[in-house]
C-alpha cells in the first residue's frame, strides 16, 4: 500500500476544518486560502472538529506561555493546517515555526502560500527574503519542509535546514498523524528527539480506546478507503498512549479523551457552538468522542501541569 491514501487524508481533514470555520465553530482566516471547496458535513463531525482544533490550541498556548519567545514549534503531519498565521495574528512570539509532511503534500502547501499575498505577507522575514524550492520554504521564522518522519536522518537534515536548535524549548504537533506510521518508527522518532533536545513537549491527537464495535467499525471504514492504520495498536487505550512517551526517553506524560477535553474547554465557548447545528443523537457526539484522544509527553519537569482545563 503507497503513502496517497496517507497524503490524502489532509484533504479530508482541510475540508472538514474548512466547514466547520464557515459555519462560524471557530476563527481562521486562513484555511479558505488553501481550501476552496465546502463540504458538509455532520453536526457531530463538525464538533469533534471544534474540540480538537481548540483542544490543541489551548495546549499550545500553555506551552509557549511557559517557554516564552524562544520557543519553536514542530508540527510533524502539518498537512494545510494554519497555526503559524494564527499564532501570528495573535501577537505570539516564538523564535522558530516549522511545518513537516510528505514532499508531495508541502509541494502543494509551499506553492499555495507562493502564490497568496495574505499567506505571504505574514511570513516574510525582516529581510523579505524568501528562500524555496519545489517543496520546501524558508522564510523569516517559517519553515515549511518536505520529510518523511520515518526516515530520520533525511529530517535531520531537514530540520537543520530550517534553523532547529536543539537547545531551545521546543513543542512538537501531530494532529492524526502516527496512526498512519509503524510504531518502530514512532518509537525511533520520540527516542530522537529526548536524546537531542533539552526541553520540549510533545502534542498528540488521535485515536484511543479502539478495542470495540464502535472502534471497529470507524477502523472498518478507514481502511476501505485504503489507509494502512501502521500505528494503530497504540491506540489501544489511554495508557498505552501515555506509555511510549515514558518507553522513549521522556520524563513524564498525560492523555485524555475528548469526553474530558470537550468539558475542560470554556463553558461559554462550548454553549456559543452548541448552538450552531442541532444535534438529534448526542450518544453518537460521545462515542465519536470516547474514540479520540490528546496525549502529551514532557522532557522536562515545567510541562507537567499543561492540561487543557480553561481552554478558550
Ligand atoms: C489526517 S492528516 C492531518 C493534517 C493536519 N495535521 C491536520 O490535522 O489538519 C495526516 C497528515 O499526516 C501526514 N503524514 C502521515 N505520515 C507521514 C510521514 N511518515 N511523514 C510525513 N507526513 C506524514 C499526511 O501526509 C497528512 O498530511
Amino acid at each position: 500500500m503507497g503513502d496517497e491514501p496517507v497524503m490524502a487524508t489532509n484533504d479530508d481533514a482541510s475540508e472538514c476544518k474548512r466547514g466547520a470555520v464557515q459555519l462560524g465553530y471557530w476563527e481562521d482566516k486562513y484555511i479558505s486560502f488553501f481550501v476552496k471547496q465546502i463540504v458538509k458535513k455532520a453536526p457531530e463531525i463538525n464538533r469533534g472538529y471544534f474540540a480538537r482544533v481548540r483542544g490543541v490550541e489551548t495546549l499550545v498556548q500553555k506551552f509557549l506561555s511557559k517557554s516564552g519567545s524562544c520557543a519553536q514549534i514542530i508540527n510533524f503531519g502539518c498537512g494545510f493546517d494554519t497555526l503559524y498565521w494564527k499564532l501570528k495574528d495573535e501577537g505570539l512570539q516564538i523564535s522558530n515555526y516549522i511545518d513537516v509532511d510528505f514532499p508531495t503534500v508541502t509541494a502543494r502547501k509551499c506553492y499555495m502560500i507562493k502564490r497568496n499575498k495574505q499567506l505571504l505577507d505574514k511570513i516574510h522575514g525582516e529581510d523579505g527574503e524568501v528562500r524555496l524550492s519545489s517543496t520546501d520554504m524558508h522564510a523569516g521564522n517559517y519553515h515549511c519542509i518536505g520529510a518523511d518522519m520515518r526516515n530520520l536522518h533525511q529530517l535531520e537534515t531537514k530540520l537543520s535546514q530550517a534553523e532547529i536548535n536543539f537547545s531551545k524549548p521546543t513543542l512538537f504537533i501531530a494532529e492524526c498523524v502516527l496512526v498512519y506510521i509503524e510504531n518502530d518508527c514512532v518509537n525511533r522518532l520520540l527516542s530522537w528527539i529526548s536524546s537531542k533536545f533539552q526541553s520540549a513537549m510533545f502534542i498528540n491527537y488521535e485515536m484511543c480506546n479502539m478495542n470495540d464495535t464502535f472502534g471497529d467499525v470507524m477502523l472498518g471504514n478507514l481502511k476501505a478507503r485504503g489507509c494502512n492504520l501502521a500505528g494503530i495498536s497504540c491506540c489501544k487505550n489511554l495508557e498505552t498512549q501515555k506509555l511510549r512517551y515514558l518507553n522513549n526517553g521522556w520524563l513524564g506524560s498525560n492523555a485524555w479523551d475528548m469526553v474530558q477535553v470537550y468539558h475542560d474547554l470554556s463553558e461559554t465557548e462550548r454553549h456559543r457552538i452548541e448552538k450552531i447545528e442541532f444535534l438529534d443523537e448526542q450518544e453518537l457526539l460521545v462515542q465519536l468522542f470516547q474514540h479520540y484522544c490528546i496525549s502529551i509527553g514532557w522532557l522536562t519537569p515545567e510541562f507537567a501541569d499543561v492540561n487543557c482545563s480553561g481552554g478558550f
